[in-house]
């Protein structure tokens, strides 16, 4: 038997095509794994109703973590038009696969590192090297939302005076989504963002928040970061809002270092980074809980080049990278970074997003020859 099972989930898309790149660079480390096939995505919201099959979750629960491409997301309406004839009007709602399996497996927390390697023609300045924390389960994700808003919520929610200007519309009028943060959700993700800056010896802990205006989630997330901050004397932590740090981490990229934030502002922010460092193809990302572990590159599944080879597998190989380090393979992960910084700085092979024009499994071959 293999010494670690890995489940195995392209998705969508250009998915597909990294994914067969990872798995080059993996045999090639000689990692000692199988890899079982879990179905997500697209086609199985189109045939079943469900993008994340029953079938998935539990074959993800006789492994010790996953890896994952990427998938197809439409919003609501565009999604129902999809579905199978028989399943049409039977009231399914399309929700995020992805979102759903960092809820179902409480992987809480999203690192999300943006190093800017030298050589990459695409860095927006050389020596940029920031890693995201990203709440990962809660926030404006929790997924609490309303349309049309009951009647009963909408009473519930009278106690506070400010819902009254929302009387004059007729309930299926008014939509809403909340957001929800927990002060253990709260400690968790800023404990975890300490923990790697006093392990790195990295120099500060940035919250990213709006609590001038989100006064009770930020007020708490501020609090709790404050609270969890006096563990860590020799680390500072600043405290930004979300609008004004995008715009600060533009100008002076090298006053940040681990930033800290809700789940929708960790989604923008890292984006933000991941642009700063030659874009999606060059970001990776791990959702992490306690004891499982789903890899994924920020990237999404790119349907225009689906099977086309053409997109860079960089973000997918430096997400193998984070699954190593997870696993404890240190080592190979270590070895995989360099490699991939090898090829980067080198500029002999690369795809077209990089200026030149290889394909995404040549990228990964070269990888592997460079192990
Ligand atoms: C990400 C993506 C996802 C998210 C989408 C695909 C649901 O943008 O991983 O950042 O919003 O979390
Ligand atoms: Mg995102």
């Amino acid at each position: 038997m293999a010494q670690y099972k890995i489940g195995w989930m392209p998705g969508d898309g250009v998915g597909k095509d990294v994914m067969e790149a990872a798995r080059l660079v993996l045999d090639a480390l000689k990692l000692d794994a199988e890899y079982p096939a879990a179905d997500i995505g697209w086609e199985f919201w189109c045939r079943e109703g469900n993008p994340l099959p029953e079938r998935t979750l539990e074959c993800l629960r006789q492994t010790d973590c996953a890896l994952f491409g990427a998938i197809t997301s439409k919003p609501v309406a565009e999604a129902a038009k999809e579905l199978d004839p028989s399943l049409q009007d039977k009231g399914l709602t399309y929700f995020s696969p992805i979102v759903r399996l960092r809820q179902e497996f409480n992987l809480h927390t999203n690192m999300r590192p943006c190093k800017a390697y030298p050589g990459n023609p695409l860095n927006y300045k050389d020596g940029i090297d920031l890693v995201v924390f990203r709440e990962n389960t809660e926030g404006l994700y929790a997924g609490v939302e309303f349309h049309p808003v009951p009647e009963s919520i909408f009473k519930a929610l009278s106690i506070n005076p400010k819902m009254k200007r929302f009387g004059k519309h007729a309930l299926e009028d008014l939509a809403m989504s909340t957001r929800i943060m927990s002060r253990a959700g709260c400690r968790s993700i800023v404990t975890q963002a300490f923990e790697f800056a006093k392990k790195f010896n990295r120099k500060s802990v940035t919250l990213v928040e709006k609590p001038n205006v989100l006064r009770e989630t930020g007020g708490l997330m501020t609090r709790t970061a404050r609270e969890v901050a006096k563990n860590y004397p020799d680390i500072p932590l600043w405290e930004t809002n979300i609008d004004a740090q995008c715009m600060w981490l533009l100008k002076n990229p090298f006053d940040y270092d681990v930033l800290v934030a809700e789940n929708m502002f960790g989604d923008i922010i890292s984006d933000l980074a991941a642009g700063m460092v030659g874009g999606l193809g060059f970001a990776s990302a791990a959702n992490i809980g306690d004891k499982y572990a789903v890899f994924e590159p920020t990237h999404g599944s790119a349907p225009k080049y689906d099977g086309q080879y053409k997109v860079n597998p960089c973000a997918m190989l430096l997400t193998a990278k984070l699954m190593l380090d997870w696993l404890g393979e240190t080592d190979s992960g270590r070895r995989l970074e360099a490699a991939v910084a090898a090829v980067v700085a080198e500029r002999k092979v690369g795809t077209y997003d990089v200026g030149l024009n290889n394909t995404t499994l040549e990228v990964a071959e070269e990888v592997a020859r460079k192990l």
